[in-house]
């Protein structure tokens, strides 16, 4: 099976060791469990920075890093097996098969982690933790320092600087290795095929919702059985609301539908959003923005390469959507004068893409010293523009209600880009043909 193997983890935890301080000690926190309703929790999914530097899928865990004069350590603490709590709540892998298995240098149950916290992180002089993510984290690291700070002065002493570890993880996470990338691929490969499911399925009265299980039918089939984020399943005037999730309405023929979907598979998020008309044909005024959308996107592509930036993406983007809001006599005015006006983002409110990995927003700053960040090999990302013309908008009567997004995950290669959901119909040609052919129920 196509997974990231526990020595890639190991490594990671050695790269992150090699650039910490000497003398210096890192935690970091896995999640915990989140209730959903009195006593039903969520389904639990891991940190992503923990799961990033172990491959630990088990709640409450806690990484060590620990980063001597002479030499560096990992340790976890995870849960104690339990035979009574495992009958009850699912199996736990316990200290001695973590440490062997996921390739630790010592693993111990949590019950010890109290003395061995004080023990391991005395005298260290710097303490990396993820500073205000979690307030129970906050707090466990606080009582922690002034428990060493109370100590007997001669044997213990708290850390007296506190960095963040995640300015040093994020930047790791940001490049991905030619591991992840083919899982990433394979995620996306999967979300890419639940579209054209659900574009196969779609049809006047079928629900918003019916839409999304297409998706997450397909995604579960095929290895992903959760989704990377809330799917958004918008129809006609639904897909102006940017972050629609209440997927509740029914499908109407002349309307389009716009589905922002992904899975995660083996923790590697993707996020694909296709438009499409709901009896598949697009009328002539949808076909024409639907145009204006798809041709501010692949203008866009064309700055994904090493050395290309983000807001060169968008720049060609946005020329390309005034120019074509002006054709269409939705903006009205000299080109030049909208584009110094921005004028378009009255109907594209948001930004071209974002990176893309464990998190569907993934980590990594977009800027650094204050200069925005240039591409580079091994970055994934999306590329995502859209045009939202409300039903209120004070537009040609034609366009109202019309709302379309085209989304895509790019990976920066040596000398451009793969598109790595590339599988799923694109074209109105290729939409409408996909349509067609499929048996409606
Ligand atoms: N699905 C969230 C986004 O496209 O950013
Ligand atoms: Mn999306
Ligand atoms: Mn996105």
């Amino acid at each position: 099976m196509l997974e990231i193997a526990k020595s890639e983890f190991k490594a990671r935890r050695e790269r992150l060791l090699s650039q910490m301080d000497s003398n210096s000690v890192a935690i970091v926190f896995a999640a915990n469990e989140v209730t959903r309703s009195r006593d039903t929790e969520f389904t639990f999914r891991q940190n992503s920075d923990f799961y990033y530097l172990t491959g630990f899928n088990e709640p409450d865990a806690v990484l060590l890093l620990i980063k001597d004069k002479q030499h560096s350590t990992s340790i976890l603490f995870c849960l104690d097996k339990d035979p009574q709590a495992e009958i009850w709540h699912g199996r736990r892998i316990g200290s001695k098969k973590a440490k062997t298995d996921y390739l630790f240098d010592a693993a111990h149950g949590l019950s010890s982690i109290n003395d061995k916290l004080l023990e391991l992180v005395s005298a260290k002089q710097v303490l990396y933790f993820a500073q205000g993510e979690s307030a129970a984290c906050d707090k466990q690291v606080f009582t922690l320092l002034a428990e060493l700070r109370n100590k007997d002065k001669k044997t213990a002493n708290a850390p007296s600087t506190l960095k963040d570890i995640r300015t040093l993880i994020h930047p790791m996470r940001l490049i991905k290795s030619p591991n992840e990338i083919s899982i990433m691929r394979l995620s996306c490969e999967i979300a890419a095929n639940g579209h054209k499911r659900a574009m196969c399925f779609a049809h006047p009265g079928a629900s918003e919702f019916q839409l999304a299980a297409e998706l997450h039918h397909h995604y579960a089939m095929h290895g992903a059985p959760q989704t990377a984020y809330a799917s958004i399943v918008g129809a006609g005037d639904n897909a102006n609301i940017l972050h629609y999730t209440n997927n509740s309405d029914v499908l109407n023929s002349g309307d389009l539908v716009l589905i922002d979907s992904g899975c995660e598979f083996q923790g590697y998020a993707a996020d694909i959003t296709r438009t499409f008309p709901i009896n598949g044909q697009f009328n002539p005024w949808q076909a024409a923005l639907y145009e204006v959308v798809l041709n501010a996107q692949l203008a866009a592509f064309s700055a994904i390469k090493p050395g290309g930036y983000l807001s060169q993406a968008n720049m060609l983007a946005m020329q390309v959507l005034t120019q074509g809001l002006l054709k269409l006599g939705i903006l009205k005015g000299n080109f030049e004068d909208l584009m110094a006006q921005q004028a378009c983002k009255q109907f594209y409110m948001h930004g071209i893409g974002h990176w893309l990995g464990l998190d569907v927003h993934d980590v990594g700053d977009y800027k650094q010293e204050n200069q925005e960040r240039a591409l580079a090999q091994g970055m994934v990302l999306t590329i995502e523009p859209g045009l939202y013309i409300s039903k209120d908008a004070n537009v040609p009567e034609h366009y109202k209600g019309i709302g379309i997004r085209i989304e895509d995950n790019l990976v920066v290669c040596a000398t451009g880009y793969e598109n790595l959901t590339h599988h799923v119909p694109k074209t109105i040609a290729e939409i409408e043909a996909l349509m067609n052919s499929a048996n409606k129920s």
